[in-house]
């Protein structure tokens, strides 16, 4: 299996991207070590899969340092030796900039940037003392095409493409390598979720809209997401290093279709 040998501690893994790559992980035999605020959910929404001890659901949130010191010491009494680690958790926040507040640049820098600053601090030096290991980083499409009014949650995701190809230039002799995944719009929560709370009413065309964003004409699955994700963290990808991997339904190919067809 493309993943055997591989411990992988995802953030925010109780979201849609989340449980697809949990998913796939397992079935490519990992060790997964899932977290995000609400650990139980995880272990909820993962009873259909029957991992076993395969799976090792913990909560973390990624904007406390003390408690991602407190898991990184757990696991380590625990002998679980974390070899990839997945920067998945995310907010955001709609707006141009003068819709958005410095709360909402908080709130989106705190847990995008400083979460991922605070996370692979934490686990870096174990993957460097154990002879090396892969980071994966959830950006956006938005972190290399300016997205109309996600002004804070864009800029966020600029600098995860930038801190993921500085993560891959200095440590690339402690066989560490970095790369980011940037997806268009995924069919997951965080699309409905932020649909209800900015667009009331409008839920169904707003969905709609963004299903056409891409020119292959749906949004993307959080399933295709976590094959990408898989290729990253196995030792296929062993001279992939500094990369941010576009899945867009052809966004950024250039043109949309003509209406002449
Ligand atoms: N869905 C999309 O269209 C899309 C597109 C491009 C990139 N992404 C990125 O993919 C990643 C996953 O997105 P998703 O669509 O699965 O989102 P989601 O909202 O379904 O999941 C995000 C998860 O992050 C967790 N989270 C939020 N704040 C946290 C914190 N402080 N600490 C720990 N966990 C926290 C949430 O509880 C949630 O489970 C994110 O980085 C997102 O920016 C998503």
């Amino acid at each position: 299996m493309r993943l055997n040998g591989k411990t992988c501690l995802i953030t925010g893994a109780g979201g849609g991207i989340g449980m697809a790559m949990i998913e796939a992980f397992l079935a490519e035999g990992a060790i997964v070590v899932a977290t995000d605020l609400d650990a139980d959910q995880i272990v909820r929404n993962c009873e259909h899969l029957q991992a076993g001890s395969q799976l090792i659901a913990r909560r973390l949130d990624v904007t406390d340092p003390s408690g991602i010191a407190g898991l990184a010491e757990q696991l380590k009494a625990e002998g679980v030796e974390i070899n990839v680690l997945v920067n998945n958790a995310a907010a955001i926040t709609i707006g141009k900039l003068l819709d958005a507040t410095v709360e909402d640049l908080r709130l989106v820098f705190g847990v995008n940037v400083e979460g991922l600053f605070n996370v692979t601090k934490a686990f870096l030096p174990g993957m460097i003392a154990r002879g090396g290991g892969t980071v994966l980083n959830m950006a956006s499409l938005a972190s290399v095409h300016a997205m109309h009014e996600r002004f804070a949650y864009s800029s966020s995701k600029a600098a995860i493409a930038m801190m993921t190809r500085s993560i891959a230039v200095d440590y690339v002799k402690d066989g560490i390598r970095a790369n980011c995944i940037c997806p268009a719009r995924v069919h997951t929560p965080f699309i409905e979720n932020y649909l209800k709370k900015y667009y009331p009413g409008e839920e169904k065309e707003r969905f709609e809209a963004l299903s056409r964003y891409q020119p292959v004409g749906r949004m993307i699955q959080p399933s295709e997401v976590a094959a990408m994700a898989v290729y990253l963290c196995s030792d296929e990808s062993a001279m992939v290093n500094g990369g941010s991997f576009v899945i867009d339904g052809g966004v950024m190919a250039g043109d949309q279709p003509s209406p002449e067809g």
